[in-house]
């Protein structure tokens, strides 16, 4: 595989300067907020608050050229086997028109058709009430979060064809929960696994097939890669609808992954949905490095992570409804980018930050005071929704006041000196000052991005959504690194196996002490229950 080698010794120098003060660079540059900021696709990306300089920038964006991302970005589209330790391509634009030979397009067009048709006549039949969605990961995180993002499309006050429940974990209260009150003959179960092979998804489809009993042949669809693993489980032919090794499973909600949303919201909005991700597509092609949605906030990771040095991000939505955003996120970019080994099989550099976050404004009541006074620094990633859907304007003004009072607080800080006026105001003697004040500063100087959306809908979350992707496989060719296996999820399932044997009466699988022990506590609770 190709080389870039990449040269990190500028910014290695820039770093050594110390880090930029935001307030110095505000004031230094009355355009700085206009000249980083970008905006394209209903999406406003701020990037102003990020502690880069105008001399930052340009060594990030000659950070950019060095690793080749146009050249790295062609062989993305053009299918070249860019997950090479699998050898596959990584297709998942087609899903949305956006690359594809001929073959591929066929195959894409013609599970577009066949998925539309069977929402339809699902929709019009009349004749179901629920639809459970079976899958783990990939193949759950983004259907939940389009859940979400789709009933926000459809509106405040309007409801869904169907009702939509989801089951993912092995925990048996994950499938009971989602079967809980729904009757057997009315509701759709829809097994999504692109490997057909994994245990949550096998065992909670075994028990919602149970649960179907006389009604299971015809209301059991399964999605998936392995056409003959579902056949396998006892799926009817004709209820199987494929996607392809070509797409990564936390890159699938693009495809027939996503039926379950067809189902209960229909078939136009999934491709409303499908055509803001394949406008993101067109600007990521086209757009120079230096106005590149996906490439700007790619660099911005690469400056706080390699050279700053901050090792995780807050990813904060003030969107009730994009609240699942961050635990999407998590897999895209930490399952994507969580390595250590670089394509040559060198180790690789720092890479992936631990992503986390929650919804805004419950997360300011949660784990904020560490953002703004804690000893580590923790960039932040803002989504801001501009338009009420929820037919109430003064929440959505509270909403987006908290949100922007927050990136500000996180720059701006609050100085000792500062402080000290403000409590010598209030006429506190100078004792109690000395002791509080401390405690009441804010270093401040704290870096943020901020991404507005112009209204939550399904086209504008598809947008949002391929910039994030396209931000991931952006920082992988900088890191020189393969953003599309996943070999580190592996270990844990083979020990699992092992383990399960062992709790079903199995012979000792030779363990630590501590694993042995662990496994003779749960042995004895099961002989004893
Ligand atoms: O264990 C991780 C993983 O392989 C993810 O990459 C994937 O999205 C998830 O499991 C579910 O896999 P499948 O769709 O094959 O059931």
């Amino acid at each position: 595989m190709v080389k870039r080698h990449v040269n990190w010794d500028k910014l290695s120098a820039l770093v050594k300067n110390g880090v930029p003060s935001l307030g110095a660079l505000f004031k230094d540059d009355p355009n700085r907020a206009a000249r980083m900021s970008f905006a394209h696709g209903g999406l406003y990306v701020d990037v102003s608050k990020q502690l880069i300089s105008k001399d930052v920038l340009q060594a990030l964006l000659g950070l950019a050229k060095d690793a080749e991302i146009e050249a790295q970005r062609a062989d993305l589209f053009a299918g070249k086997p860019i997950n090479t330790t699998e050898n596959r391509a990584v297709l998942h634009p087609a899903l949305r028109g956006s690359c594809g030979d001929a073959s591929i397009s066929e195959q894409v067009e013609a599970m577009g058709i066949r998925t539309r048709k069977f929402a339809q006549a699902i929709r019009e039949s009349g004749q179901y009430k629920a639809v459970v969605h079976i899958g783990i990961g990939g193949s759950d995180l983004g259907p939940r979060l389009l859940a979400d993002g789709f009933a926000a499309s459809l509106g405040f006050g309007a409801q869904p064809a169907l009702e939509l429940r989801f089951a993912n974990n092995v925990d048996g209260a994950s499938i009971n929960d989602a079967l809980a009150g729904l009757d057997p003959k009315s509701t759709l179960v829809v097994m999504v696994s692109k490997t057909f092979t994994t245990q949550e998804t096998r065992m909670n489809g075994k028990a919602a097939r149970d649960w179907l009993g006389q009604f299971a042949q015809d209301n059991m669809i399964a999605v998936t890669a392995n056409q003959g693993g579902a056949r396998n489980f006892g799926v009817d032919p004709a209820q199987i609808f494929e996607f392809w090794d070509w797409v990564g499973g936390r890159f699938s909600l693009w495809s027939a992954v996503s039926l379950s949303l067809q189902l209960v919201y229909g078939p136009d909005m999934f491709d409303d949905f499908l055509a803001g991700a394949a406008d993101m597509d067109a600007h990521f092609k086209s757009a120079p490095l230096e106005n590149n949605l996906p490439v700007i906030l790619a660099l911005t990771d690469i400056w706080n992570r390699n050279f700053l040095s901050y090792p995780a991000r807050a990813v904060i939505p003030y969107a009730r409804r994009l609240r699942k955003f961050s635990s999407f996120l998590q897999q895209l970019e930490m399952e994507s980018n969580g390595k250590s080994a670089a394509l040559d099989g060198k180790p690789a550099t720092q890479t992936s930050q631990v992503v986390f976050g929650d919804e805004g404004t419950n997360a300011q009541h949660a784990f904020f005071q560490q953002l703004h006074q804690g000893t580590d620094v923790v960039p932040v990633d803002f989504l801001a929704v501009l338009t009420d859907r929820e037919n109430r304007p003064a929440h959505t003004s509270a909403l987006l006041a908290n949100c922007f009072a927050q990136s500000e607080a996180l720059m701006r800080g609050k100085s000792e000196t500062e402080v000290r006026k403000g409590l010598k105001a209030k006429g506190m003697n100078a004792a109690d000052i000395d002791a509080l004040a401390p405690h009441k500063t804010f270093p401040g100087n704290r870096p943020s991005t901020t991404i507005v959306l112009e209204r939550l809908d399904a086209h504008t979350l598809g947008a949002l959504i391929a910039l994030y992707e396209h931000k991931v496989f952006v920082t992988s060719v900088i890191w020189n690194i393969n953003a599309f296996d996943q070999w580190g999820v592996e270990l844990g399932k083979e020990l699992a196996g092992t383990i399960l044997d062992e709790l079903q009466g199995g012979t000792d699988g030779g363990h630590d002490s501590s694993t042995a022990a662990l496994i003779a506590l749960a042995r004895k609770a099961q002989a004893d229950a």
